[in-house]
């Protein structure tokens, strides 16, 4: 199992706190069967340069995965990503695909919170012509989706991936909300989103649980197929 949407490094973002809580959160990971972590730590156009950005992020990697490697049993590998802020200056940029996923064209994005324009739209349209396939982080959390499906539809149909956080689908609230969205077709990768120990800890296991008990065995299949074909490449730090 993979969990898609992280924030398990120390020290770069509002995630794990140090390298203690990292290793933690891996080994909760690990316990709910998850083998491979993508690790996302947010990018902020307005907070600095990408190459600043992937300074830190590769060091505190680094060190995360030096403490890993003491543990008696083997944690999760970790490949690394950005959680990309949407900013409309990114269409276009040309070392925007240094965000992406380690080894692969995927990158995860995260929309504006607030209502959407034709240049969200349009920015999306200049990230697909460079060959990147944007993977849309936690679509259940912007106001235009919630109150429009035909703004995710349209996502999709520009060749977009759609991410859920695992809560969505564990939430009594929301969860028939999230199952049917993947039966239907509309969800394509579960994350954690995990940033700690307390309010917002790795939850995947129990998602998963969920949507095979739910959906069946042939859903978890159809979930895992989209992650190989995204992993496919992806370089993994061990
Ligand atoms: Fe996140």
């Amino acid at each position: 199992m993979v969990d898609f949407h992280t924030h398990i490094l120390p020290g770069i973002d509002d995630g794990s706190a140090n390298t203690t809580v990292s290793i933690e959160m891996l080994k909760q990971l690990k316990k709910q069967g998850v083998d491979r972590v993508v690790a996302t730590p947010h990018f902020y156009m307005s907070s600095g340069s990408i190459e600043k950005f992937l300074e830190c992020r590769n060091r505190v990697a680094i060190e995360v995965i030096e403490a890993a490697r003491k543990e008696a049993e083997p944690l999760p590998k970790i490949a690394l990503g950005a959680e990309v802020l949407m900013y409309p200056g990114i269409g276009g940029m040309e070392e925007l695909s240094k965000l992406c996923i380690e080894g692969t064209r995927y990158m995860l994005l995260e929309m504006p919170f607030v209502e959407w324009s034709n240049i969200t739209y349009t920015t999306v349209d200049k990230i697909c012509a460079m060959g990147i396939t944007p993977i849309i982080a936690h679509f259940e959390r912007y106001i235009n989706v919630q109150e429009d499906r035909g703004f995710l539809y349209e996502l999709i149909d520009m060749g977009c991936l759609i991410q859920t956080n695992a809560e969505y689908v564990n939430s009594v609230k929301t969860s028939r909300k999230a199952l049917k969205h993947i039966s239907e077709g509309h969800v394509h990768i579960i994350g954690s989103d995990c940033h700690n120990l307390t309010d917002r800890k790795p939850n995947i296991g129990k998602a998963y649980e969920k949507i095979e008990k739910k959906l069946g065995r042939g859903e978890i299949r159809n979930l895992r197929n989209i992650v190989d074909m995204v992993l496919e490449d992806a370089e993994f730090l061990v």
